[in-house]
């Protein structure tokens, strides 16, 4: 199946989504989903009976070759500047820049699975790929059910081993993030990205809860529950292949100068990301893959 997919289940829809992008929406009476094919990003999920779980900016631009501000970008093949100088712009790799292609979709039940795919050849010669110029074929598989579960996979197909950063930047949607606890790090050593250019080593104490701008990449490959007391529920996130976990909140004055995140928005979002990044890349030699995934449950 391609993005002329025809052959899709009644419960999905490939259409003109914000902005003119191609957007596939899925509904069933188990929940309701969207990903937008440029980034293969995640922009919406509620189960049903939840509210939205999934945060997206009302400023957030929807624009070719832009990256969305919400829902679940695709960090890769870099995080953030990357490791190695000359990498960014653009920020967090080109994946989540780009047209991704549905190859396939199925509903089981209910569970609809989408899989789409991004290679080396989907990228070769633009601008923001050269940086990196490796053969790889990524494949995310991404369900909307009950729980939401997506599973990034890497192939290295080239000839020479390579190593690559990767995030799933989820940006989950809570009622007050100063009243929002995530649990599950306690005792994680993670660096304070807020220090400036040297990121300070420390070690978490207790649950996170948010004070002031948060960013920072645990060494963690356990599972989080993201407290939301005031709604009166948790969104547990768990995971495999994946040796961090990021929790970032731009609080005021970050939000207010980025251009694509509303100047009050700030408490209604805390991204919790999984990922492999800085000392914990993936490498990945010759034809080898390499599966990062995260699911989703709400419980009240
Ligand atoms: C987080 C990073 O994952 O993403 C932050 O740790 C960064 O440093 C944030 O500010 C948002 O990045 P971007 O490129 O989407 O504005």
């Amino acid at each position: 199946m391609s993005n002329a997919a025809t052959d899709l289940p009644d419960s999905v829809t490939l259409a003109e989504g914000e902005g003119g992008l191609p957007v596939v929406r899925v509904a069933t009476a188990v929940a309701t989903g969207e990903v937008y094919l440029q980034g293969a990003q995640v922009t919406a999920w509620t189960p049903a009976g939840s509210d939205p779980v999934i945060w997206v900016s009302g400023a957030a631009r929807f624009a070719v070759g832009e990256a969305i501000r919400g829902g679940i970008p695709i960090c890769f093949p870099w995080f953030g500047a990357g490791r190695e100088p000359g990498l960014a712009p653009p920020a967090h790799g080109f994946a989540r820049l780009v047209g991704w292609r549905l190859i396939d979709a199925t509903d089981d039940a209910g569970a609809v699975t989408l899989t789409l795919r991004l290679t080396d050849a989907d990228v070769a010669g633009l601008p923001a790929a050269a940086a990196w110029p490796h053969p790889f074929t990524a494949t995310y598989r991404v369900t909307f059910g009950r729980e939401l579960a997506v599973a990034l996979t890497v192939e290295n197909t080239g000839d020479a081993g390579v190593s690559f950063e990767e995030a799933l930047h989820t940006y989950l949607a809570v009622s007050d993030v100063r009243a929002t606890a995530v649990v599950g790090l306690n005792g994680a050593p993670y660096l304070d990205k807020t220090a400036g250019a040297t990121p300070e080593r420390m070690t978490q104490r207790g649950d996170v809860t948010f004070g002031g701008e948060t960013d920072r990449v645990y060494g963690s490959v356990g599972s989080v529950v993201v407290r939301d007391d005031a709604a009166g529920r948790s969104v547990g996130v768990t995971k495999e292949g994946s040796a961090n976990t990021v929790v970032w909140n731009p609080w005021v004055e970050k939000a207010a100068a980025m251009a694509d995140f509303g100047d009050d928005e700030w408490p209604m979002m805390v991204c919790v990301e999984t990922a492999n990044v800085l000392d914990d890349a993936v490498v990945l030699a010759p034809g080898e893959r390499h599966t990062m995934t995260a699911r989703y449950t709400v419980t009240r």
